[in-house]
Parts: C-alpha cells; sequence; structure tokens
C-alpha cells in the first residue's frame, strides 16, 4: 500500500540517506523543505520534494497536509519502559525533603521498583508495559531502546528482556533491548558484590546470548553503584556475548566513567549531568553519542546536561525520555524536546536533530530511521496545524502531534 501526503507546510530533516549523525555546528541546521510532498510505498520513503513536482504521483491514499508539517518520528534511545507499578510515594517523600540518593540509601529507588517486579507475573509485566508502549507511539515515537535492570536476579532479568522480544513481536515500531542487570546491588548482595557481578557474567549473560534476547549492554557507573572497575569487567564481558556497550555514567558524579565507555567503543554515555573537561576532551576523539536525558533533571531537580558545552566543541549530542518509574515516569519525547530548549538553550534545529537522527545513531538504527530519506523506514509524524516549527517546542505540554504512521501504515 503506497500513502502520498501532499501541500505539507514544511517537511523536516531531509537528508541524503547517508548521514548518520550530525555534530557542533551542523546541528543548528534543519534541512527542510516547504510546500512538499511526501510518498512511501508500504514501510519505505520513496520520494519526496516540492509541490510542483507532484503532478503525475497518484497513491492508494493521499493525505492533504494543508498548514501541517511533517517530520521522521521520534528516535527514544534510552527508557526503562518495562517496569511493574510505580514510585508515587516516593515522589511524595522527595516533595518532603528526602533526596534520591537518601530514598535509594533505605532500599527505595531501584531495589523498590525490582522487589515490585519480582513479585510480577510476566503477562502482568507485559500488559503494564504495552499500556506506556501505546501511549508513546501516540507521542510520535517510533524507535525505542527499552533495558532491563529491574529484575537483579537471573530469573526476573529473563522475565524483563522477554517482556521486551514479546513487544518487539507484537508492535510496529524498532524496539532494540539493552541488558542491564548491573543496575544496583541486589540487598542479598550487598556485602559480596564480586558474587553479584559473577551472577551476571556466569548466569546472566550466557542465557540472554543464548536466547538471544538483548542487543546492548548497560551499567549504571556510579558511586554507591558500580565502579570503574566493575563497569570494565562487565562491559568486557557483554561484549565477548556479542554485546554493544551503552552506559549510564556522569549522572550524580564524574569519575572517568565516560573515558571508560569511549575505551569501550560504547554507542552511547547517557547522562552527563556533571561533567568534567576530559570527558570531552575524550568524547571528541571516538564515534561515541553523549546522550541527554533532560526530563530526569526536571523531575529529579538535578542539574541538566550542559549542552551548549558539547555542542560548543563541535560534539554530536542525543536527547531520549529515560522513561522509568524513579527519575523520569514520561516518555513524552516533545516535553523532551521542549524542555531541552527552553532549559538547556538548545535551538528548536539542534534539539530536533538530537531527538531523530542522532538518537537513531544512540540505537544503531540511523541507517534506517532518523531523517526524511529515499529508502528509509516511512516513519513519520504529521502534526495539527501549527505557525512553524518553532511552535513546537515554544507550545510545550500541548500535543501538536495529530497522525503517527509506522512502517508505512498510519497507527496513532
Ligand atoms: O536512568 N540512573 C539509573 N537508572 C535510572 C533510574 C532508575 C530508577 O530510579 O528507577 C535513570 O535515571
Ligand atoms: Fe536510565
Amino acid at each position: 500500500m503506497s500513502i502520498l501526503i501532499i501541500n505539507i507546510k514544511e517537511l523536516l530533516q531531509v537528508r541524503a540517506s547517508h548521514v548518520l549523525k550530525v555534530s557542533g555546528k551542523d546541528m543548528k541546521h534543519l534541512p527542510t523543505i516547504k510546500n512538499a510532498f511526501l510518498l512511501m510505498d508500504n514501510d519505505t520513503i520513496i520520494d519526496y520534494g516540492s509541490m510542483d513536482n507532484c503532478k503525475n504521483i497518484t497513491a492508494d491514499k493521499t493525505i492533504d497536509a494543508k498548514g501541517k508539517l511533517v517530520l521522521p518520528t521520534w528516535c527514544d534511545s534510552h527508557t526503562h519502559i518495562v517496569y511493574a507499578g510505580n514510585r508515587e510515594q516516593e515522589f511524595v517523600d522527595r516533595i518532603n525533603g528526602l533526596s534520591y540518593v537518601e530514598i535509594a540509601n533505605r532500599g527505595g529507588g531501584i531495589l523498590n521498583s525490582a522487589k515490585t517486579l519480582q513479585n510480577t507475573s510476566e503477562e502482568d509485566l507485559y500488559s503494564q508495559s504495552i499500556q506506556r508502549v501505546k501511549n508513546v507511539i501516540k507521542l510520535g515515537t517510533g524507535a525505542l531502546e527499552i533495558k532491563s535492570g529491574y529484575g537483579l536476579t537471573v530469573e526476573s532479568e529473563l522475565k524483563m528482556l522477554r517482556v521486551i522480544k514479546r513487544i518487539k513481536e507484537n508492535f510496529p515500531i524498532e524496539i532494540k533491548a539493552t541488558f542491564l542487570g548491573a543496575h544496583a546491588f541486589p540487598e542479598s548482595f550487598k556485602n559480596n558484590k564480586k558474587g553479584y557481578i559473577d551472577l551476571i557474567i556466569n548466569q546472566m549473560l550466557p542465557k540472554i546470548a543464548n536466547e538471544n534476547l538483548a542487543d546492548f549492554m548497560d551499567v549504571f557507573c556510579e558511586k554507591g553503584y558500580f565502579s570503574i572497575e566493575d563497569t570494565d569487567t562487565l562491559l568486557s564481558a557483554g561484549k565477548k556475548h556479542g554485546l554493544v556497550p551503552k552506559i549510564h555514567v556522569n549522572q550524580f558524579n564524574a569519575f572517568g566513567g565516560v573515558a571508560l565507555g569511549v575505551k569501550h567503543r560504547a554507542l552511547s554515555v547517557d547522562h552527563l549531568e556533571e561533567l568534567e573537561l576530559e570527558d570531552i576532551e575524550v568524547l571528541k576523539e571516538s564515534d561515541t553519542m553523549p546522550l541527554s536525558l533532560p526530563s530526569c533533571s526536571y523531575f529529579l531537580g538535578i542539574p541538566y546536561t550542559p549542552a551548549r558545552q558539547l555542542i560548543d566543541a563541535g560534539l554530536p549530542l542525543a536527547l531520549a525520555t529515560d522513561y522509568n518509574p524513579g527519575s523520569a515516569p514520561s516518555g513524552n519525547m516533545n516535553f523532551v524536546v521542549s524542555t531541552a530548549c527552553i532549559k538547556m538553550k538548545m535551538t528548536p534545529e539542534e534539539a530536533i536533530n538530537a531527538a531523530t537522527i542522532n538518537g537513531a545513531y544512540a540505537m544503531g538504527i540511523s541507517n534506517e530511521y532518523g531523517s526524511i530519506s529515499k529508502g528509509k523506514k516511512a516513519n513519520i509524524i504529521i502534526t495539527k496545524p501549527v505557525p512553524s516549527y518553532n511552535y513546537l517546542p515554544y507550545a510545550f505540554g500541548e500535543n501538536n502531534i495529530e497522525t503517527v504512521i509506522i512502517k508505512g501504515r498510519i497507527t496513532a
């Protein structure tokens, strides 16, 4: 089935298909075509251009997008969208003065979510998670990275990854699975950290590889969680099973995690709320994507990733939601793009680039997603009528997504 969109007020993020990411000054540039058409056949974009060149084109279905913008769907390259229950009480505890770290030290935080998930059946976990997946598709997300890491036992980590696999099989959006068994040390291993790392390496990883349940390997490299040495050991073990590193670093403390990520050729280094000059220097020599999670900073009241410092140093930047029950209970990429503009002083062009092509790069899929390019997947957002693309981040909290097309099919 072919779909032709005509009279598009402005078609955004039009690029040659070989562009895989944009960095530094290039991030300020968002290539567009005004008064455009877009043609897709089955799941693929096959043509686009100015309406002047649309005369003889026909399709099974034609959509008139007068006054509306068309852009590629968001690529949300960092989520923990598979989880059980919620942590509303910790939210209230933080309002009343406790910090995220204090709550975690009292057995709340990740361990709280792990306890709930361990007591939730695979079926129930799947049905809770797909409600969120359906919602984020409506908000324009067409590719999603999903992490494990609320299991923390062999059985429950496998349960999470099997749920991710099932989501992959049942939803049209592109899904990448990340193994994050090294998200926190379980209570029972509090005094035997090596024992838990051995469990990950000797029990979890072989089973995950055997069932082909993960694409990437993540570690929460942070004080009180996994040290540089632990992270080094774990990433090396993951690589032996073909898992590409993508790590949580510099959320609360900067102590060399970025350099370690670069050493391991991580696809992305995520969070970066705390950043040292040497982190920027080491990233300049790498293909690793720096990745920022502004909803987490917003929700926890911690610093935002210094986006200007990174981009002005010539580096790329990707934006994602971090959708999780503890530090970012929202999967709304439109809010992320707005917040990046408002709080991180990214221009709308930079933020849209960071949430599409660079997000796709951070998932290793920018050869197929993240821009309007011939041959790429037909993952398309049609907005409501809006004055310009600046209006999208400007009108924060307003939903301006009208239609979402995933792999050439109208999905929302
Ligand atoms: O990315 N920092 C580690 N992991 C998550 C939060 C996990 C949680 O609080 O449940 C994050 O912010
Ligand atoms: Fe995270």
